[in-house]
């Protein structure tokens, strides 16, 4: 309708037009929950050969809770607790509440939860099983550019908790405290984000460092990403099918990178800030060709650069989220990348993080403030069967 003809109509029939709109609007509204609807009530199956939360796709938030056992939580008990994690676990991801659920309105929507579930070596022992660790190392070393707080490092058991709402996380978190709280104590607890579905469809999304992050991953689905990521059970037969869980707090001093002329950022990850290609390249999705020379004959990307360094023969799958918890004591930016890698053996990780701590760029501007490891078991495929059975049964 043109302005003439409103204005023809008359006060009586423009409000009819401007009532029918807003009526319109109301409809509008309507669709639009309906579609906050459909993210709300969107499953992730529990049931699978593998865990959740790792090859599935990532939910927008995320929180890491890790337990420690209380003496005398042995295998038995342990066991008890895995069979109770594992039953809850399978009931909130299917949007109903869990056993004796405090809430169970809020389980309603699932909102693409997942719970993923891993032991930490301490765990083995208590439960006399520590012949059973299926990995080279018990634990990640500390290295020198590391200034680890107890407050976020170490842990005998570790849930991971994603989905695209808030609430359903704090609310599945809450449920699985409970069943721990006769058998294990919170060690530490972080949060962070992905970013949210349907932000940027197509591109990798960016961190806090204003890069986006993840071309250099192995794709789920392929044959690269089962051999990187997926236990084989050559020496651990009940653990084919699992993968190690490295989990890192790396602070990053926001305020100083920001001074950082974008050049020498790029020359920091060798790739472009604004499209993410290698640096030389066009697109975010090729290949970095380390071969090529700037105008001076020295590498376009550095050799201390971080993605030069972070390649190896066999890779990790990242999988991290962003955590921004304000200012510090001393008002600086307490914030960073709650960085988690997953690798069928924990000696991937570790042959990178050798690299980076020795020569990556990067370092200058992030501290890994905290660190753990944890085993994965695969998953279940039966609704009898619990997380780690093969184990503890
Ligand atoms: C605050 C910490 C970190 C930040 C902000 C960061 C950021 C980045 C960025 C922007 C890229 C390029 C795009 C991509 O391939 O994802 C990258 C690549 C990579 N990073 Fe990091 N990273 C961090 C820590 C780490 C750590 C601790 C490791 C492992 C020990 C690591 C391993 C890798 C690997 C394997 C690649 C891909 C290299 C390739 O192209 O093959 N990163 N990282």
């Amino acid at each position: 309708m043109d302005r003439r003809s409103f204005l023809g109509m008359g006060l009586s029939g423009a409000v009819g037009v401007v009532a029918g709109g807003s009526a319109m609007l109301g409809v509008d509204r309507v669709r639009q929950l309906g579609q906050e609807g459909a993210v709300g009530t969107a499953t992730v199956p529990f049931l699978g050969v593998h865990q959740s939360g790792i090859d599935t796709p990532q939910a927008s938030l995320g929180t890491l809770v890790a337990f420690t056992l209380r003496p005398g939580t042995d295998a038995t008990r342990l066991a008890r607790l895995l069979r109770l994690w594992s039953a809850d676990a399978a009931l909130l991801q299917a949007g109903q509440p869990s056993m004796g659920d405090a809430n169970p309105d809020m389980a309603a929507t699932p909102a693409s939860l997942t719970i993923t579930i891993g032991i930490g070596h301490g765990a083995f022992v208590a439960a006399g099983r520590e012949d059973r660790w299926p990995f080279t190392v018990a634990d990640i070393p500390a290295f020198p550019v590391d200034q680890l707080d107890p407050r976020w490092t170490g842990g005998d058991l570790l849930v991971q908790v994603s989905a695209n709402d808030g609430g359903t996380v704090t609310h599945a978190v809450r449920e699985l405290m409970r069943d721990a709280q006769p058998f294990a104590t919170v060690r530490w607890q972080q949060s962070g984000w992905h970013v949210q579905p349907g932000v940027n469809p197509g591109e990798h999304p960016r961190n806090l460092l204003g890069f986006r992050e993840g071309a250099g991953n192995p794709v789920p689905g392929t044959a690269h990403f089962t051999d990187t990521v997926w236990h084989s059970g050559t020496g651990a037969s009940w653990f084919a099918g699992g993968t190690s869980m490295v989990v890192r707090r790396i602070r990053i001093d926001l305020d100083r990178w920001d001074q950082v002329p974008p050049a020498m950022q790029e020359a920091t990850i060798g790739r472009y800030r604004s499209s993410g290609a290698p640096l030389g390249g066009t697109s975010e999705y090729e290949l970095p060709n380390y071969a090529l020379r700037g105008p001076t004959g020295a590498p376009l990307i550095p050799w201390d650069a971080h993605m030069r360094l972070a390649e190896a023969p066999r890779n990790i799958y990242r999988r991290p989220f962003n955590y921004d918890d304000g200012i510090d004591a001393a008002g600086m930016p307490d914030a960073g990348l709650l960085f988690i890698a997953f690798g069928a053996d924990p000696s991937q990780y570790l042959h990178i993080q050798s690299n980076l701590a020795a020569h990556d760029a990067m370092n200058r501007w992030v501290t890994p403030i905290g660190s753990a490891l944890f085993a994965v078991p695969p998953g279940v495929v039966t609704a009898t069967d619990w997380i780690g059975q093969g184990l503890l049964a």
